[in-house]
């Protein structure tokens, strides 16, 4: 069984014109064959989903293997590509990313240290269908479980997970003994964040949510809670050398334009 996006997502042309239609006029009108619909936020993805038997068991190519899964997590990008925010994604099909699983047949001439059996977690957003009891994931981006932690922990990492550490290391250049903002650390991204920029030596981590004492518990040194908070009041005369928003809104820009010379990373997609 499993879960599978059953109409098309608008193309990139098409998008941008529901995007002036929406500017223009505030909302979008709609009928049944439209997914424009999908593009207004009074109204729900019902009906975008549906729970299919019929799908056939993928087969694996060269570079993959074939899981059955045991545990998957849900990430913005799954609701955003059901509900078409994301052109020319997703044109029907099965859905679902994050996966932990177990190794049921590896692609032919697939180089890999992975066998059959072996307990795994990983991404499956180029591959799909992580929503399912099978799922071919590509061995690039799986790896083996770690014994410690269940299947369901293990599903829970890899697209937070990897977000967090490219948006770090890779773009931000996060360097030990720097300081570090954290736009939205009680969520996936930024909860990972604050563990991963804390292992990484920054010398401070402040964190914005609305769950303080979560953030704390994660590692952060300072926390700012934005529903009680005004944020640009609490962070004033505060320096930081990296700001990783996750959140991305006009306040969290004009915020990060104040720390002359740092480097300001917006992770946040198609809100
Ligand atoms: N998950 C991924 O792998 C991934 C990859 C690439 C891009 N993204 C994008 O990154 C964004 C965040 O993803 P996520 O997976 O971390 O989402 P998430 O788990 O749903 O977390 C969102 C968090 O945002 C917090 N929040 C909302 N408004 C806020 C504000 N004004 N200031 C501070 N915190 C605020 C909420 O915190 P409280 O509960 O404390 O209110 C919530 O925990 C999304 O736009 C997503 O599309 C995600």
């Amino acid at each position: 069984m499993r879960v599978a996006l059953e109409k098309r997502t608008p193309t990139k042309k098409k998008y941008h014109k529901i995007l002036r239609y929406q500017k223009k006029n505030g909302s979008v009108k709609t009928d049944d064959r439209s997914r424009h619909a999908l593009m207004t936020p009074n109204l729900t993805v019902e009906g975008n989903l549906s729970v299919r038997d019929d799908l056939p068991i993928p087969e694996p190519k060269k570079g993959q293997v074939l899981i059955k899964v045991h545990a998957a997590a849900i990430n913005p990008i799954d609701w955003k590509l059901a509900e078409g925010m994301i052109p020319g994604a997703y044109r029907g099909g099965a859905v679902g990313a994050d996966v932990s699983g177990v190794i049921e047949k590896i692609g032919p001439d697939t180089v890999t240290d992975l066998v059959v059996g072996d307990e795994v977690y990983g991404d499956a957003i180029d591959t799909k269908g992580s929503f399912g009891e099978h799922c071919v994931v590509n061995v690039a981006v799986l790896a083996k479980k770690p014994s410690n932690i269940s299947m369901m922990e293990a599903a829970a990492l890899p697209l937070c997970g990897l977000t967090a550490l490219q948006g770090l290391i890779i773009n931000g250049d996060l360097q030990a003994g720097q300081k570090v903002l954290i736009f939205g650390g009680t969520g996936g991204v930024g909860s990972l964040a604050i563990q991963i920029a804390k292992a990484l030596g920054a010398s401070e981590v402040c964190a914005t949510g609305s769950q303080v004492e979560l953030m704390k518990k994660l590692g952060a040194d300072s926390v700012v809670n934005y529903k009680e908070q005004n944020l640009a009041e609490a962070l004033k005369g505060r320096e930081f050398d990296l700001v990783f928003d996750t959140i991305g809104s006009l306040e969290h820009w004009e915020i990060s334009k104040r720390y002359e010379g740092n480097r300001y990373l917006c992770h946040y997609c198609w809100r």
